[in-house]
């Protein structure tokens, strides 16, 4: 048995083994482009009251669970028209497990609902974004919601339970806080 080859007979391996790998990066890039191509909405555990915090949340729309990869309140997708303070022009995001669960009878939103509301100018330029998450005990007394303001960058301007946001959203107590949508709504 020879157990060493000859340079000829190595010539042909060493291009195969060149080979693989730029048969790996090609399989990478085209397993992300499939990826891209229908980015699905992952299943993620909600956030815990221990855990929650502004920069945990972020973390959270944008790594763990793209929140451009959610769905729009049915009949408000896309850009609309919008009001003070929130800016003239947002799309507001709506994540699985809430989207799912209306209509929702009780107005009652489930624990890890989340609703990102990009805000934006007239001219569609992205200003920040406000976001308000639903976790289990939290705040009862104002609905268990987590309140976020962020820049751009993902800056925390405030967070948790502010004042500023409860106070205009109370007005819509009885919809569990959130204003755009009824959520007892049934679209046919
Ligand atoms: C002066 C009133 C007012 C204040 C203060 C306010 N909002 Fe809003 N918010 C609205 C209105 C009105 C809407 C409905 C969409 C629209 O018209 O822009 C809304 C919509 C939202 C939505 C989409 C879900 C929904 O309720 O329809 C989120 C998320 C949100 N606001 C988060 C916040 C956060 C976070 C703060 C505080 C940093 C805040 N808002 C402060 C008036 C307010």
């Amino acid at each position: 048995m020879k157990w060493t080859l000859g340079k000829e007979e190595l010539a042909p391996r060493r291009r195969l083994i060149r080979c693989v790998p730029l048969a790996i990066a090609a399989i990478a890039v085209l397993t992300l482009l499939t990826a891209c191509a229908d980015a699905e909405e992952p299943v993620v555990t909600p956030l815990s009251a221990e855990e929650i915090s502004g920069e945990r949340l972020w973390e959270r729309i944008t790594d763990e669970s793209d929140y451009t990869t959610w769905g729009f309140w049915p009949d408000h997708d896309g850009y609309q028209p919008g009001q003070a303070p929130h800016g003239p022009v947002h799309r507001i995001f709506v994540n699985r497990p809430l989207l799912s669960a209306v209509p929702l009878a009780e107005r009652e939103t489930p624990n890890g609902s989340v609703i990102v509301k990009e805000n934006r100018s007239g001219d569609r330029t992205l200003n920040g974004y406000t976001v308000m998450a639903k976790v289990d005990g939290f705040a009862p007394a104002t609905g268990d919601w987590f309140w976020v303001n962020y820049a751009v960058d993902g800056t925390i301007r405030a967070e948790g339970s502010v004042g500023g946001c409860i106070s205009c959203h109370s007005g819509m107590r009885d919809n569990d806080y959130i204003i755009a949508y009824p959520l007892d709504r049934t679209v046919q």
